[in-house]
């Protein structure tokens, strides 16, 4: 399959295996492509948010081998066979990840356009230090940009979540 790069060079696409959520997916692409573009556009997982483009702001945040990237500037080649973790993979059997409960509970959204990002972000916290204080909440956090300035009730949605017994 041929196709236009941005570059208006035209690409040779390759086949690719993704990990995403667990499950095994094929695509033909240009592997200079954005891991960001590839979840949205040839997957249809549109949870992953689309915001500043250059890395800068977190909301297309997800994990990779349990790791926080941002997708918009991750191309899709450097991921393959890695375990890739995006916000539709977050839920279990219809029960929602005790994060995303939690932001739920304590109001951790206004627009919800950086949420996606923030609570992939803070899952990669917790596998890391399970009982964060609030400080090192902050520190974790503190490269993720929310527009609505829901920076309070981002802490006591993670704090809370990390209260849950596991
Ligand atoms: Fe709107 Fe954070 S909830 S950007």
């Amino acid at each position: 399959q041929l196709f236009a790069h941005e570059n208006s060079e035209t690409v040779m696409s390759e086949p690719i295996v993704l990990i995403v959520n667990g499950q095994k997916r094929t695509i033909a692409t240009d592997v200079k492509r954005s891991l960001l573009h590839v979840l949205r556009e040839d997957l249809g997982m549109t949870g992953t948010k689309y915001a500043c483009g250059e890395g800068q702001c977190g909301a297309c945040t997800v994990l990779v081998d349990d790791l926080p990237v941002r997708s918009c500037v991750t191309e899709v080649g450097e991921v393959a066979d890695k375990e890739i973790l995006t916000i539709e993979g977050l839920s279990e059997n219809g029960e929602l990840h005790p994060i995303q409960q939690a932001f739920l509970d304590e109001g951790g959204m206004q627009c919800g356009y950086c949420t996606s990002g923030m609570i992939l972000n803070a899952v990669a916290l917790l596998e890391h230090n399970a009982q964060p204080t609030d400080d090192e909440i902050v520190e974790w956090m503190n490269s993720h940009i929310c527009r609505c300035n829901g920076y309070p009730k981002i802490v006591n949605s993670i704090r809370k979540a990390a209260q849950q017994p596991s």
